[in-house]
This record gives structure tokens, sequence and C-alpha cells, in this order.
């Protein structure tokens, strides 16, 4: 394996936050200095290369030591993110007035070069890790760092932020349980994850939800009314039902928001026409709960913090051993390398084998299906 000479490496964090970002900056930054290397930051994803004139104080950030002391517990990023930036998919004005979406990872390099960057640390998604690939193949030696709440990276068993996300959401449906059954009700709480279901499936499973819903398992809605008042037939008068906002009916899509130029296509609606649903289904009042971008703020949990700060010492390892177009990956008890274009090439959903939907279906909960 070759070995590099860095001296200079630059961190990128795009994409939508994710609890333990802060604490990746702060382990890259300082196993870099340790090493006798320059840090920089980008900020807001590439903006601080592709829009310089965006940042009179300088599209990019040193990153000492006192830069990024103290911020390991802290949710966000010290550098700001972006999902409006994707340099693959770049919005241009034409000069019709429409947008079209441009490939400026050239522009990227260049700038980069210029700034003489041996090394790019790039913390993200499948959308931030495809574009570090191709930074990667156009000659900077760059690492990816795993992030997401929702899990859905392919090659890692787990995601950084993913953790946080679930611990939260957890925590507010154990609290609508106590509302759900003072006012006899069904309370349909609705988290994020977008395509997979993993933050529905392990925060359903945790809180004892009685019915969760995920894109993997396309649902019938008869099916979820009769877990419904099979339950209320037994004596219990509430029900918990966690829905992924990319759930969807049997034979039916995702709910989709929006879809702009040059961003991914946002998910939304889905919890709110379930709980409609159920209640005229059922005659049961039902109450609708979206937990949304709550999972991606606060405090990272203990684990997330760990994994962060491990995933950030090994791409620093990773760059110094002379490896490029590498994603960190944990695979217990070893955070080991995984090519980014495997790690990037599907997206990691929930199998349906899976002993955790085995779980959920052995304490009874339905999947409505
Ligand atoms: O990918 C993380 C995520 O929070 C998804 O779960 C969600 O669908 C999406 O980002 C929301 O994006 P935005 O911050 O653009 O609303």
């Amino acid at each position: 394996m070759k070995s590099n000479s860095i001296k200079r490496i630059a961190i990128t964090t795009g994409g939508g936050d994710a609890p333990g970002l802060n604490a990746v900056i702060r382990a890259s930054v300082v196993s870099a200095i340790n090493r006798g290397w320059e840090v920089f930051g980008i900020r807001e994803g590439y903006g601080g290369v592709l829009l310089p004139d965006e940042y009179p104080d300088g599209g990019l950030v040193p990153l000492t030591r006192g830069k990024v002391r103290g911020i390991t517990h802290l949710g966000g990023t010290i550098l700001g993110t972006s999902n409006k930036m994707n340099p693959l998919k770049f919005p241009m004005k034409q000069p019709d007035g429409s947008m079209k979406e441009v490939d400026r990872t050239d522009d990227v390099v260049r700038e980069l070069k210029k700034l003489k960057i041996d090394g790019l640390i790039a913390i993200g998604g499948d959308g931030s890790l495809s574009i570090a690939r191709e930074i990667g193949l156009k000659g900077i030696n760059v690492v990816g760092v795993p992030k997401t709440i929702d899990n859905d990276l392919d090659k890692t068993v787990i995601t950084f932020g993913f953790d946080t996300a679930v611990s939260f959401a957890t925590a507010c449906v154990d609290r609508l349980h106590s509302t759900a059954e003072a006012h006899q009700r069904v309370i349909v709480v609705e988290v994020m994850g977008r395509y997979a279901g993993w933050i529905a499936l392990n925060t359903g499973i945790s809180a004892t939800a009685d019915v969760i819903l995920i894109p993997e398992i396309p649902y019938d809605m008869t099916k979820i009314a009769a877990k419904i008042e099979e339950r209320y037939s037994r004596g219990a008068k509430f029900a918990m039902v966690v829905v992924a906002e990319g759930a969807k009916p049997k034979g039916g899509t995702h709910s989709v928001v929006s879809k702009e130029v040059g961003r991914a296509e946002r998910l939304g609606g889905r919890g709110d026409t379930v709980a409609a649903e159920i209640e005229k289904a059922t005659g049961k009042e039902t109450r609708c709960v979206v937990l949304g971008h709550l999972l991606r703020g606060g405090t990272p949990t203990t684990f997330d913090r760990l994994i962060s700060l491990r995933f950030g010492a090994a791409a620093v390892r990773a760059l110094e051993e002379g490896h490029s177009g590498v994603m960190v990956a944990l695979d217990p008890p070893m955070v080991r390398y995984v090519p980014l274009e495997e790690a990037t090439s599907r997206m990691k959903t929930v199998p349906l084998d899976s002993d955790t939907v085995l779980t959920g279906r052995d304490l009874g909960i339905s999947f409505g299906d």
C-alpha cells in the first residue's frame, strides 16, 4: 500500500445535518494536526469553493485546535451544510430563465488543487459520498465518512446520527403513550428516513408501537384497522402507530411534497393521510404528530459521539495510509475502509427477513401487510 505525504487537508459536511458531525470534525482535525498537517473546513458543503463571493471572510475556514474545542457534544456542524449545492447536479439558471442541473465537480477539483489540498474528508450521506467519489476519480485523495439519520448507506453496519434520531423518536413515542391512553386515541407518529424504514422500525419496536409502517412493506389500510379494532376489543383503548415518511400503500407511491432542480425530492404528508384513513376506517379519534427535523437536532448520543470520533480519526489514518476513494465503515468490532463505489451503488433498506422485523412480528406488531 502506498503512503501519502499529506500536508493540507479539507473537510466538508454536505446534505442534511446529523448529530455527530462536529465530533467527526473534531476527531479529524485533532488527528491531522497531531500529524503536522494543516486542516481547512469548506463552508456549507462545497459552497465555499463553488460560490466564493458569497463568503467575504473566505470560503475555507482554517481549522485549528481552538476552533474545534468543546464541539464534540454539539448538534449541527460548525462548517454549515447545504443540500442545494450538489456539485454533480448544480442548479444553474439558463438564458431562457429555466433551471438546469450542471456537473461542477471539475470546478471543485480545480479550486482544491489551487489551494494545494492533498486530501479531502467528505462527511455525508449517499448524495455527498457520490460527489466525493467523483472528486476522488478526478485526482484528489478522498475519504468518506457515512453520515445520515436515515441509516440507508450500504457497507456500514450503521451511520452516525441514526442512534440519536431513534433514541429521540423513542422518547417522543413513550411520551405520547400517556396522552393517547388518557384520551383513548390513536396517535400516528411520522418519522423521517426517506425511502428506508430504519428509523420507524427501530423506534416502533423500542417504543412498543402497535403498528409500524415502512417503505419496504407496503401497507393495506384494512389490516391496520383490524389490528387497532382488535386491540381496543381486548381492552387497550388506545394505539400507537409509527409511520416512516416514505411508507406507501399497496400499489401506491411515496407521498412527495416537492421536487426542485438540483435537490432531492422532499417526502411528507404520509402520517396525516394514514391518521385520516384510520379515523375513517375505525371511527376512533386519531391524531398525527410529525417529528420531522427534531430528529436531526441536539446532542448526539454516546454511541453516536463515539462512532463519530472513531470515524473521524479513521478517516485521517486512511489518508495517511494512502487510501483514496474509500469510506470508513463500521464492521464491528472494527472500523474498516470500503470502496466509495460499493457504498454508494445501492441504498441499504430494511431486509424483510431481518430479525428486527421478525421480532416485531413475534411481538404482535402489525406492519400493515
Ligand atoms: O436524509 C436526512 C433527512 O432528514 C431525511 O430523513 C428527510 O427526508 C430529509 O433529510 C429532509 O430534508 P430537508 O432538510 O431538506 O427537509
